[in-house]
Order: structure tokens, then sequence, then C-alpha cells
């Protein structure tokens, strides 16, 4: 097994899973919370989706973030149903800690608990939901299709399970970008798969399944499936909070798939990244930021 070089600092890892698909929860901290501000807006979108979908929002009194990270979207579910106590659920008190101060931060503090568990056993005890919201969490769960029914076994009737995953790529520079062989952005993609691949195969009890939400939300029972897609549109010129973001994407990137990039592509990332080249993510003029996350819903039946 190679990875000698990104060994972790602790182990906090979960399943025991070993190799370079391993991920560190608590050193991603940073990085995760940026991508949740930066795709606020989405979200956002997303969140008012949610709330037509349920029809009086007043009725909303359990709202539940599961694998929340750092809690953007579960803070975003307390503004959005200000009747709502919101549950952000995840594996990492680090990160949870960052969910309780930034609901502290927005004032809604009173209204959102955490907890900290291991998914999906850890919510058993956990009660129901009217609304339940996991974002890109359950591709990290050996067994998709069987998280996606012990979710859905905590909603009240009539309330909703909405799953974040999937969509597009994320696009932040023209095709040819003036610096290496134009396309990087479709040859990093193609690597980021098959690192994603490895990384599922590495979960403990890991059940391959076809992607295909809307058939485990059906598969759980639920009805009324819609899935929608909310685009992010950030065009040129970024706001720096926006390329910091970019930058840790790319360092991430580096980090994790540059090994199976040519020599071409792997100089390429290191210029982006450097914060001293006027051709480097933070300094260009060109650097947008287009994203596309879909949201699968499916509602359990009101009696
Ligand atoms: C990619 S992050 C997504 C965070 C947030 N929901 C978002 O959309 O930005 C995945 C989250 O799932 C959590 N997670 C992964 N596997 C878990 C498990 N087995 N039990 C509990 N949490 C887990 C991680 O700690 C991390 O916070």
């Amino acid at each position: 097994m190679s990875g000698h070089h990104h060994h972790h600092h602790h182990d906090t890892h979960r399943g025991g899973g070993s190799g370079h698909a391993d991920i560190d929860w608590a050193v991603m901290a940073s990085l995760i919370e940026a991508n949740g501000e930066v795709h606020a807006p989405a979200t956002e979108q997303a969140a008012h989706w949610l709330r037509e979908r349920l029809g009086d929002a007043s009725e909303v009194h359990d709202v539940w973030d599961v694998g929340s990270g750092p809690g953007v979207a579960a803070g975003l579910f307390a503004q959005v149903f200000p009747s709502a106590a919101v549950l952000a659920v995840d594996g990492e008190q680090a990160l949870l800690e960052r969910a309780r101060a930034r609901a502290a931060r927005l004032g809604v503090g009173d209204r959102l608990r955490t907890l900290t568990a291991d998914l999906p056993d850890g919510l058993v005890d956990a009660g129901a939901a009217d609304l339940i919201w996991s974002s890109k969490a359950l591709h990290h769960l050996g067994d998709q299709t069987g998280a996606v029914a012990r979710l859905a076994d905590h909603l009240r009737p009539g309330g909703l399970l909405a799953v974040a995953e999937g969509g597009l790529p994320a696009r932040c520079l023209p095709r040819d970008f003036g610096i290496g062989r134009p396309g990087l952005q479709a040859r990093l993609d193609a690597v980021v798969e098959d690192w994603f691949t490895e990384m599922r195969a590495a979960l403990p009890d890991v059940r391959t399944t076809v992607e295909d939400w809307p058939a485990m939300l059906a598969a759980a029972g639920l009805t009324d499936l819609r899935s929608r897609t909310f685009l992010l549109d950030l065009p040129a010129p970024l706001s720096a909070a926006a390329r910091d973001y970019l930058r840790a994407q790319l360092v991430r990137l580096r980090e994790t798939v540059a090994e199976n990039l040519d020599a071409e592509d792997r100089a390429t990332l290191d210029r982006l990244v450097d914060p001293d080249d006027k051709d480097g993510i933070l300094l260009r003029s060109d650097a947008f930021l287009l994203s596309a996350q879909t949201v699968h819903t499916g509602r359990r039946a009101a009696v």
C-alpha cells in the first residue's frame, strides 16, 4: 500500500479502511465548511423548494441534517424553518462543534442540537423528523440502499427525505486557460471518479449498487418522488472567499489524485495553487465557479 506521503496525524477514521482513499474528516474541516459556505446559495434554493413541498412550514417541527459536517445546511434549515428544532448528526465531534458555533453566530443556537453518531446505526434512538436532509454523506456508507431505508423509517407521515447526491462536476476555468494542455478539468474529473470508486471499495461492509437514488427512495417505501438540480453560478470576477475555496480544493486534488495525472498536468496544478503566480487561481481574472447539485426527495405516505 502506498500513501506514506499523506499519513494522517491521528486515527479517527471509522471502519478501519486503509489506503489513500481513507479520509480524515477533522483535517478536512475547513475545506468542507468553505465548500458549504460557497454553495450556500444553491442549498438555500433547495431548502425553499423543500419548504414548498412540505406545505405548512409552521407544522415542520423537526429537521435533521444527517452527515452534516460543519452544519452549513443545518444553519440554513434553522432559518428557513423557524418553527423547527434542527438536529445535526455527524461522526466527527470537531465538525459538530463548528455547526454549533455557526448556529450561535446565526442566532439560531437555541434551535440546533448536535448528535455525534456513527451512521446509520447511531440514529436508532433519535426519534422522528418531518424533514431529513443528507448531503454527500450517504455515499460514504457501505450500504447506501440500507442507509436510505433506515433514514426513511424515521420520517413522520407526510415527511420528506431529501438526499443531495450527484449533479455535475464543477467548473472554474476556461477549457484553455493558457497553461498546459487544454481540458485539465475533464481529466481531473476522470481521476476523481476512479478515486471515488476506490474510496467506496475500501468502505467497511461495502455493497455495490446502481447509484439510482430515486430507486433507493422507492425501495424504502417512499412515494411522491421528485428530483431537482440547483445551480451555483458565480461568474468572474470571484470573491476572495471563493478563490480561497477553489485553491483549497485544487490543493486537495493535488494531494489525492495528482499521481494519476501526467507530469504536464501536475505542473499546471502546481502553478494554479501557487499564491504568488499571477496565473494562479488566486490572482487570475478568469476564474469562476459553476456547479450543479441534485436533490432527490421522497415522502412517507400520510396516514
Ligand atoms: C463530504 S462531507 C458532507 C458534509 C455536508 N453534508 C455537506 O454537504 O457539505 C461527509 C460528512 O459525512 C460524515 N460521515 C462520513 N461517514 C460517516 C459515518 N459513517 N458516520 C457518521 N458520519 C459520517 C463526515 O464526517 C462528513 O462530515
